[in-house]
């Protein structure tokens, strides 16, 4: 096998300040879709006794001309080979001036500056983070190095009537040849990951918003004209995220001018750009027509996450990239805070959670394992993963939680208050939110620096003549790559205790003066430690770790009995879900060959008592009725059989849908139906989400009146949840009418890139090995390409990452097929390849027969010419 992984990585431990720093850069940019000349003049800043020569990045740069402080540069003055642009003589203060010509149209790896759509109707944009802007112009492109940007651009009027760049409006006018010009002063020092222009033919809606603080502000948003119809729900939600962040944490938008632009080529969700951020047009628009319930929550998260970034990402920087999780892991922590604050704390706790275990505990459980703050990296692109993002915000939730509301905030207000126009790293942050709270936070670094999923076991006994209960909790992390020790983590547990009725007990916890209350936080921070709690009457059962107190893997064990109590009683939503979860794992370890276990019927009879007695919350009941995905419970597996998984978790399905029975299923489904109009109100919401899982459970039950009804509600359907939802029982369930629909919809939604990515992934999700033809026959669709990143992932990853019983096939066409496909892809566009990959984490855990295939089609991989960087790194990873 070739050695793919031949450059050195870049180490965390050996930063260093950089010996340039820029003050300014002017950038004047004359723009073409084949050709596009830059021109930057940088200030700078050092002192060349002490420092090592300039370098700047810049990668694959046509330079056309380059001068220092006016005076024209020789080729014996610099030199630019490899990415580098070096130039002797320079001092604090000089000018340097260069011209570079590059080729946007040319550009598929989208990122740097690209075109989005047709030559003929498209416009160009640019995406820097994280290292893009070195292939727009020369620069220290590191986010420490922080600069006061003024851009020009100029361009022909009629094929770009509208340019933009980042910072506020500074003039424009008409130039010769039917060109024009705008030109953006940004006040507030950058670094260059934060950079962005578009330019083209885009309109526009927009709205006057007033700070707190009395800043008159422009909401911008803009888009293709015939979209720009669906951008509305989008400019409410940027509105809300806006007033949200002033009064949860005293944050101000900061420029006179705030744009945000849809684009469908987009590699990732969406950018941050200092007052232009971009966004992939999946998390842009909505309308009730093509757009589904959890498409307008995630376009309502992913605004604010980006609005949210002003602050935590652009106002405080990151000093390197292994600090990514700074700006990433606390943004998303503030959008769920917000998203659980517009719409529901606990349906949003279990959302999250769930993401977290079906993305992110398995990739902290095999070869791709690293820290929330890595330690070293060859790619950075590649680091944008779940790890980072998810687990990151569960960190900072975690320590959130030890400050409680008030000290959280204060120690915020101290983060802005040291570090505003600053590049910092993740000890600043814990170090101001503990200073201001007087606690020591450095103990949590730990979790920053350890990979892995500790798993916390928990023993609790009872002694009945002392009337104390005993809590012995454990920890263990098992070795990740690289770190074969794991040290203890502190570990905050928030607990109750419920007797046998299910009432909530007070709490007497030994040595502990605070002797109210029924809920409270112990904090774990040994391998190993006893917490016990006195006068109680009764055996207590446990509720553990509420509201997921800590990104860990609990190991209790429960009786089915206390599961189903908790699921029955607990008054906290996600708790009850959570105990739901437990049992439905301990059903799934203990069912076989149709044997009903204890724990399957304690599962079904709690959720079917839930089910009739109509008290909870309809969304709530939807989830509570969804056992574990087919990820997560291959996660505990050893040797996965992605087929039996799949047939076991349906027929846990299949004996809940019985339990609860046919006529109490149908009367439900007909009494969801009367809500037929497709508002976007909780309560709809709620109902379109319950009904979706009765169907789902019918259909189990009684094949032939399930597809009926849904037949019925997809025609009949007034909006794309009840619409899509029917289609993918259809489709799933292999049904006759499923055909019929499938047609209907690839015609409705013809131009409707959006929706026609749904009618692909619903495809490539129907179950085993039936999946794979059907994918080979929509890669001939005319609508596919693999140019799209939106409708690569639309087919191909959902079929690798969401479908296992569909890829994981004992034949190996699925593994050889996504190989295929990954060599194609990288060719074009690295950083989606890369991504697309990780959907082959997990295989050493597979059977052997899948696995020797998957090891096949990995190797055959690894050993093409000319792989990217980005997915030699993935590749390589995974198959140690
Ligand atoms: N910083 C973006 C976000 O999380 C994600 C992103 C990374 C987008 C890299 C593009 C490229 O909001
Ligand atoms: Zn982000």
């Amino acid at each position: 096998m070739t050695l793919v992984n031949e450059t050195a990585p870049i180490r965390l431990r050996d930063y260093r300040r950089p010996d340039w720093s820029v003050e300014a850069i002017e950038l004047e940019i004359d723009l073409g879709i084949d050709s596009t000349e830059v021109t930057s003049r940088i200030t700078l800043h050092g002192d060349p006794a002490k420092a090592e020569p300039l370098r700047l990045d810049g990668e694959e740069l046509e330079l056309l001309t380059i001068s220092l402080d006016g005076r024209a540069l020789n080729a014996e003055d610099y030199r630019y080979e490899k990415g580098v642009l070096e130039v002797s003589d320079a001092h604090g203060g000089s000018v340097l001036e260069t011209r570079v010509r590059v080729q946007p149209a040319a550009n598929t790896t989208l990122e740097g500056l690209y075109l989005s759509g047709s030559r003929e109707h498209g416009f160009l944009l640019t995406q820097c983070e994280a290292e893009g802007f070195r292939h727009i112009t020369f620069f220290p492109d590191r986010p420490d190095v922080l600069a006061r940007f003024t851009v020009t651009l100029r361009a022909d009027r009629e094929r770009f009537p509208v340019l933009l760049a980042g910072g506020n409006p500074a003039g424009s006018g008409t130039l010769a040849d039917g060109r024009h010009w705008a030109k953006f002063v940004d006040p507030h020092p950058k670094p260059c990951y934060l950079f962005a222009l578009v330019a083209g033919r885009l309109e526009n809606i927009q709205r006057d918003y007033l700070t707190a603080d009395g800043r008159e502000v422009k909401l911008v948003i803009w888009s293709e004209a015939n979209v720009i119809d669906r951008c509305h729900y989008a400019l409410d939600a940027l509105e809300r995220c806006m007033r949200w962040d002033e009064h949860k944490y005293g944050r101000n938008y900061d420029l006179d001018v705030f744009h945000v632009v849809a684009t469908h080529d987009f590699n990732m969700g969406a950018m941050e750009n200092k007052g232009l951020n971009i966004f992939n047009a999946k998390y842009l628009l909505a309308d009730p027509d093509s757009s589904t319930d959890e498409e307008y929550r995630a376009v309502e998260a992913v605004v604010a996450h980006e609005y949210f970034h002003n602050w935590t990402g652009n106002r405080v920087t990151c000093r390197d990239w292994f600090q990514l999780s700074l700006k990433e892991g606390l943004t998303v922590f503030r959008e769920q805070q917000f998203s659980a604050d517009m719409n529901s704390l606990p349906l949003k706790r279990i959302e999250d959670v769930a993401l977290l275990r079906r993305t992110q505990f398995p990739e902290d459980a095999g070869p791709l394992a690293h820290p929330v703050r890595p330690a070293e990296y060859r790619e950075i692109n590649n680091f944008y993963t779940a790890t980072v993002y998810e687990k990151g915000s569960e960190l900072v939730r975690m320590i959130a939680g030890r400050l409680g509301q008030e000290g959280f905030r204060r120690g915020m207000d101290l983060y802005f208050e040291r570090h505003d126009g600053q590049a910092a790293t993740i000890e600043h942050f814990l170090s101001a939110l503990g200073d201001a709270n007087r606690i020591d936070l450095t103990p949590y670094l730990a979790w920053y620096a350890q990979a892995g999923t500790p798993r916390l076991h928990a023993k609790g006994e009872y002694d009945s003549a002392r009337r104390e209960y005993t809590l012995t909790l454990s920890q263990q992390t098992r070795p990740t790559p690289g770190q074969p020790e794991k040290t203890p983590l502190p570990i905050p547990v928030k607990l109750s205790l419920f007797d046998r009725s299910g009432t909530m007990l007070p709490l007497h916890l030994q040595g502990d003066a605070q002797v109210d209350g029924t809920e409270r936080v112990i904090v774990l921070d040994k391998p190993s430690q006893r917490f016990v709690f006195k006068h109680v009457s009764a055996p207590p059962v446990p509720s553990l770790l509420r509201g997921f107190s800590a990104p860990v893997v609990l190991e209790c064990d429960y009786s089915p009995e206390e599961l189903a109590l908790l699921l029955t009683h607990d008054a906290d939503g996600f708790n009850r879900w959570e105990a739901g979860q437990q049992l439905a794992m301990l059903a799934f370890d203990t069912s076989h060959d149709g044997n009903d276990s204890a724990a399957c019927k304690a599962w079904c009879d709690a959720l079917a008592a839930l089910f009739t007695l109509q008290t909870i919350d309809d969304a709530l009941l939807a989830d509570l009725l969804t056992p574990p995905g087919e990820i997560e419970f291959a996660d505990r597996q050893s040797e996965v059989d992605p087929a039996k998984i799949h047939a076991q978790r349906q027929s846990l399905q299949h004996r809940l849908a019985e339990r609860i029975g046919v006529s109490d299923l149908l009367a439900r489904y007909r009494l969801l139906s009367t809500d037929s109009h497709a508002q976007l109100e909780a309560a709809s919401q709620a109902k379109r989400r319950l009904k979706r899982r009765v169907l789902e459970l019918l259909v189990l039950l009684d094949a032939d009146q399930a597809h009926e009804l849904a037949a019925k509600q997809y025609d009949s359907a007034s909006g794309m949840t009840d619409r899509l939802a029917a289609l993918s029982v259809l489709v799933r369930t292999n049904a006759t009418q499923a055909s019929a629909a499938l047609a209907h919809f690839r015609e409705r939604y013809a131009d409707n890139p959006l929706a026609l990515d749904k009618w692909f992934t619903v495809q490539a999700q129907v179950p085993g090995d039936a999946a794979l033809a059907i994918v080979q026959r929509l890669e001939n669709d005319p609508a596919f390409t693999l140019k799209n990143p939106n409708r690569a992932r639309s087919l191909f990853g959902a079929f690798a990452s969401t479908n296992p019983s569909g890829f994981h096939r004992t034949d190996g066409a699925g593994y050889a097929l996504i190989a295929e496909r990954l060599a194609q892809l990288d060719a074009l566009n690295p950083q989606i390849a890369a991504r697309l990959a990780t959907a082959f984490n997990g295989w050493q855990r597979l059977e052997p027969v899948r696995r020797s295939a998957a090891r096949l089609a990995l190797e055959g991989l690894a050993q093409r010419e000319g792989l990217s960087p980005n997915l030699s790194e993935i590749v390589s990873n995974v198959l140690q």
